[in-house]
C-alpha cells in the first residue's frame, strides 16, 4: 500500500470514537481491518464523490451531473443526524451491494452500488470498519437535485429490475489468480464500466469498456483492442498510467486526472499489475482502425499548417513530443478514438495533467478556443488523428461548434 497510515492517528481517532459514541455500537475493530477499509476506499474512490473539493472528508456534497439531472453524494461520515452515524453494518452493506438506503428507499445509481456489489462482504465490513474511525462532521446535504419526474426514487425499482444483478465477484478457475484480481478490482471497487462502458437510454451499462462521451469528454476504449485500445501498451505503461498519470505518452486529463489522483495513484503495484493484465486480456471489437485520411485532402493540408504553426513547438513537428512534459501524438490511443469528444475539448479549454507524488509538477496545454476557429480546430485535429501512422475518422467542425458553446470556462 503506497499511501502510508499513521498508527497513531488511527488508535486516536478510535479513542475519540468511544468516548463520543459512548454507548451502544461495539467500535473495537482490529487495527489491520480498519487499515484494510481505508484501501477499500481508495480502491472504490469513495472520496471523489463523497468528499467536496474544499470541504472535509466524507461529508459530501459533490454534485454529479447525470443523464436524468443533477445529484449531489450525501455525507457518509459517521455523524448521527446528517451521516451514517445511525447506521447498522447491515445498512451499509445493503447501500453498498444492493442500493438500498437506510429507510428501504433506492438509491439511484450515481452511486456505484451496480459496480459495488461485486464486492466481497469481508471487504465491505472493512470499509465499514475504517468509515467508523472517519471524523464525525455535521453537514446537511440534500442529495436528489432531480428534475421530475427522475426525482422520484420508486423509478429506481424499474430501473434496477431492469439493469441490475446484485451479486458478488465470482472468480474465473480457468485464468490466473493475478487475472482474477484484476477483474475483481475493475468491475467491482474499481468502478472502472461506469464510465468506459457505452450506455444504454436508461443510463445503464452496456458491455464491454469499449468507450463513451461523459462531461464533455471521451472515455476511451480500454480493452484490450489493437487499434484504440490498450493492446499495444505493455502492461508497464498501464501501470505508469493510473500510477503517475502519464503512461506511454498519454497524459490522463479530465474526469480520469481525478480517478488517478485520488484512487489509482495510491493503489499498490500488485493491484495496478492485476487491472493491468486483466485490461489487456478483455475482448473489444476488431483491432483494426479505419484507412487514414488522404495527406493531400484539403483537411489534411491546411491542419498541417497549423499544427506547425501551434501545436508542434511543444508536440513536435513528428508528434513525438517530450518524455514527462508533452504528449507523444503519434501511435496515441486518446488522440485515435472514434470520437473526437476530449481532443476537441482538450483544445478548446485546454487541460492540465495528474499530480500524483511520482509525477507532482502537472503539465497544462493552453486554451486555444481564441485562437481558432472551429474548422482550423476539426483541420487540425483530422491531422493529428491521421498522421505519423495514426488513423482515426475525420472531425467535422459541427462538433467543434457544439462543444464550443457547451465548454465554455475551461475544465
Ligand atoms: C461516482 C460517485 C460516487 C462514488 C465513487 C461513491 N458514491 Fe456513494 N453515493 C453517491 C451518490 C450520488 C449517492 C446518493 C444516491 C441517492 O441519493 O440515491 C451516494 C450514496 C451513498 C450512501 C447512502 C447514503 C445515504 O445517506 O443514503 C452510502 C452509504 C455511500 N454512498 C457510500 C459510499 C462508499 C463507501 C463509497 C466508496 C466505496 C462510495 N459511496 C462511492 C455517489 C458516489
Ligand atoms: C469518472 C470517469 C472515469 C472512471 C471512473 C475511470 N476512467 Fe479511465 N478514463 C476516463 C477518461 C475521461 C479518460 C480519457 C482521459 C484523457 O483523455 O486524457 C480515461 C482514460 C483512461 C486510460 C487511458 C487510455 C488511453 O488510451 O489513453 C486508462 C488506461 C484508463 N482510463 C483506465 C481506467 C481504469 C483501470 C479505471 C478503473 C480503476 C478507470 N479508468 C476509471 C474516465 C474514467
Ligand atoms: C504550450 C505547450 C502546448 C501546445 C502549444 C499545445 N499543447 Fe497539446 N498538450 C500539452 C500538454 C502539457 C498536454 C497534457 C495535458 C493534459 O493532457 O492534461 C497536452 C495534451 C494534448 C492532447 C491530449 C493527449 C492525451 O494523451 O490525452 C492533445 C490531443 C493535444 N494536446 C493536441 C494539441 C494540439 C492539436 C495543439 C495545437 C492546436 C496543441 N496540443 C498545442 C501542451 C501543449
Amino acid at each position: 500500500m503506497s499511501a502510508t497510515i499513521s498508527r497513531t492517528r488511527i488508535v486516536a481517532a478510535l479513542a475519540a470514537l468511544v468516548i463520543s459514541t459512548g454507548v451502544g455500537r461495539a467500535v473495537e475493530q482490529p487495527f489491520d481491518q480498519i487499515q484494510g477499509g481505508r484501501y477499500q476506499a481508495v480502491l472504490g474512490d469513495c472520496a471523489g464523490c463523497h468528499t467536496a473539493p474544499d470541504g472535509k472528508p466524507y461529508a459530501g456534497g459533490v454534485a454529479l451531473q447525470t443523464p436524468f439531472g443533477t445529484l449531489v453524494a450525501p455525507n457518509i461520515t459517521p455523524d448521527r443526524e446528517t451521516g451514517i452515524g445511525a447506521w447498522s453494518e447491515e445498512d451499509f452493506r445493503r447501500a453498498l451491494k444492493q442500493g438500498i438506503g437506510h429507510g428501504g428507499e433506492r438509491l439511484y445509481p450515481a452511486m456505484p452500488y451496480t459496480a459495488y456489489t461485486k464486492m466481497t462482504d469481508s471487504d465491505v465490513a472493512a470499509l465499514w470498519a475504517y468509515f467508523q474511525t472517519v471524523e464525525p462532521v455535521s453537514n446537511e446535504v440534500h442529495s436528489n437535485q432531480l428534475p421530475f419526474p427522475f426525482n422520484i426514487r420508486l423509478l429506481m425499482a424499474g430501473w434496477n429490475w431492469l439493469n441490475f444483478t446484485p451479486g458478488e465477484f465470482k472468480a474465473d478457475p480457468k485464468k490466473s489468480d493475478q487475472w482474477n484480481r484484476g477483474a475483481y478490482l475493475v468491475e467491482g471497487a474499481g468502478h472502472c464500466s461506469v464510465c468506459h462502458a457505452p450506455k444504454s437510454a436508461l443510463g445503464a451499462d452496456k458491455g464491454a469498456m469499449t468507450g463513451t462521451v461523459l462531461q464533455g469528454w471521451f472515455a476511451p476504449n480500454i480493452t484490450g483492442n489493437l487499434h484504440d485500445g490498450v493492446g499495444q501498451w505493455s502492461a508497464d505503461e498501464i501501470v505508469a498510467y493510473l500510477k503517475t498519470g502519464i503512461g506511454r505518452g498519454s497524459v490522463g486529463s479530465g474526469p480520469m486526472r481525478e480517478v488517478i489522483e485520488n484512487s489509482t495513484s495510491k493503489m499498490n503495484d500488485a493491484d495496478l499489475k492485476a487491472i493491468a493484465a486483466y485490461l489487456k486480456d478483455l475482448p473489444g471489437g476488431e483491432g483494426k482502425g479505419p484507412a487514414p485520411v488522404a495527406k493531400d485532402s484539403p483537411a489534411m493540408q491546411t491542419g498541417a499548417k497549423i499544427y506547425a504553426v501551434n501545436c508542434s513547438a511543444c508536440h513536435n513537428g513528428d508528434g513525438s513530443g517530450q518524455i514527462n512534459l508533452f504528449p507523444k501524438l503519434a501511435g496515441n490511443s486518446v488522440v485515435q478514438q472514434g470520437d473526437p469528444t476530449s481532443l476537441i475539448h482538450v483544445v478548446l479549454a485546454g487541460s492540465q495533467g495528474a499530480a500524483t507524488d511520482a509525477q507532482p509538477t502537472t503539465p497544462a496545454m493552453p486554451s486555444l478556443a481564441w485562437r481558432l476557429t472551429d474548422q482550423q480546430v476539426a483541420d487540425v485535429l483530422t491531422y493529428i488523428r491521421n498522421s505519423w501512422g495514426n488513423a482515426a475518422p475525420p472531425v467535422a467542425p459541427d462538433a467543434v461548434g457544439k462543444l464550443r458553446d457547451s465548454s465554455k470556462g475551461g475544465s
